[in-house]
């Protein structure tokens, strides 16, 4: 990992505490939202001139009251579940189902039935699945996911694309599924591909949208491209961006290159991870064997990406802010488990201490939604800041 420069730039929680003091109030461990966050990366999205439908992936945080910007900023919403459809219709009840977008990977054919049947758009990505349930597909227009022979992504866990990943066709699958397309009379109306996620370099996709683009001028039937989310941020204070404007100059070329085909996207971390923070409180400090280690409240209960994908989060000890470096400490959880780490050497103050109120950054994508019940821990609440905040 880089060393992070010496002066950080200050992100929108470490200068609203007062804020979050208050909502720590209701109790820890709390995930908080900014809303003007999420609006202002949504507009950045939206300023992209070839991009003619966003979609939010909402697994990455499905909380109304984001739900609610990003429908309000025009965006529409990629649902992978029957229960993330109806999450979404309960959150928006007058969205149209054309902005909606069916993107399961092995989900029971009944769910890709409700989803037809509600009028949405429906990807599907093998032959197996139009065969086993010929008369929900009949005569459908559908998307198709295909594999494009690689994935990436910030750790192997979310690379979806390529050999060892279970999500797509594999070109060499085309002829099998047109055969099963035409036994059902369906249509391919849209090709996908999703290669993965905390993606920084923009070249990939110029990839993925030539070979998607090739096999749709093959078909003939195609009328959108979608290249999938996958837009990565910088955990890390100082890090490498997201090359946004890069992103945008590709996939300019690419609309320039293939005019007849609209273009879809459907990010879900890009635009909600900066704006969350997890509030969680110092239960113990305690020196063990020399290594001393910081207990929270929250722990890979509350936050799993750092077990689960070594991930790093910011970690700041806002009872204490101004306060010099201390020693490097584990910052633990309370589950019974020696993965429940949130940070590895880490230097908050040296004075930190049980109540003190810390904060955990870029917590807004895949945070309180993969929260679990673990040792019966409860889950995070979550609250959506509802005054002005300077951005
Ligand atoms: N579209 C499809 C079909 C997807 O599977 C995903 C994410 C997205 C869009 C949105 O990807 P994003 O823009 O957020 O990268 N839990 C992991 C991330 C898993 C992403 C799964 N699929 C993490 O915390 O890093």
């Amino acid at each position: 990992l880089r060393a992070p420069p010496a002066q950080a730039e200050p992100l929108w929680w470490e200068r609203a505490t007062a804020t979050l003091k208050r909502h720590a109030a209701h109790g820890t461990p709390r995930y908080v939202y900014h809303p003007g966050i999420v609006r202002r990366r949504a507009r950045e999205l939206a300023g992209i001139g070839a991009i003619d439908q966003r979609f939010f992936a909402i697994k990455a945080n499905p909380h109304p009251g984001i739900l609610r910007v990003l429908e309000a900023e025009g965006f529409g919403f990629e649902c992978v579940s029957l229960g993330e459809l109806r999450h979404v219709r309960e959150a928006l009840p007058g969205l149209s189902p054309e902005r909606i977008l069916f993107t399961p990977s092995f989900a029971p054919v009944d769910e890709y039935a409700a989803a037809l049947d509600g009028g949405v758009n429906v990807t599907v990505d093998n032959a197996a699945l139009l065969r086993a349930a010929p008369g929900v597909f009949r005569g459908r227009r559908l998307l198709l996911r295909l594999d494009p022979g690689f994935g990436e992504g910030h750790h192997e866990k979310v690379r979806t694309g390529g050999r060892e990943a279970k999500f797509g066709l594999p070109l060499d699958g085309l002829p099998e599924f047109l055969a099963a397309l035409r036994e059902v009379d369906a249509r391919i109306i849209g090709l996908h591909a999703h290669i993965g996620s905390g993606i920084l370099e923009a070249g990939h996709w110029r990839e993925v949208y030539a070979r998607l683009a090739s096999v749709a001028d093959s078909l003939g039937s195609v009328e959108v491209i979608d290249v999938g989310g996958g837009l990565g941020v910088s955990y890390e204070p100082g890090g490498d961006r997201f090359d946004l404007d890069g992103y945008a100059a590709m996939l300019g070329e690419m609309k320039a290159t293939w005019p007849q085909y609209r273009l879809w996207v459907e990010p879900g971390r890009y635009l909600v991870a900066e704006a969350g923070v997890l509030l969680a409180r110092i239960t113990q400090v305690v020196e063990k064997s020399g290594v001393r280690r910081i207990g929270l409240d929250a722990g890979m209960h509350s936050l799993l990406r750092p077990a689960l994908y070594n991930a790093w989060h910011r970690i700041e000890n806002l009872s204490r802010q101004g306060e010099s470096e201390g020693e490097p400490a584990e910052v633990v959880g309370p589950i019974c488990e020696t993965g429940d780490v949130l940070g590895r050497r880490r230097r908050l103050p040296d004075s930190s201490a049980p109540g003190d109120l810390v904060a955990i950054g870029h917590a807004g994508a895949y945070g309180a939604v993969m929260a679990s019940r673990y040792n019966l821990r409860g889950l995070p609440e979550e609250d959506l800041i509802e005054e002005p905040l300077d951005e």
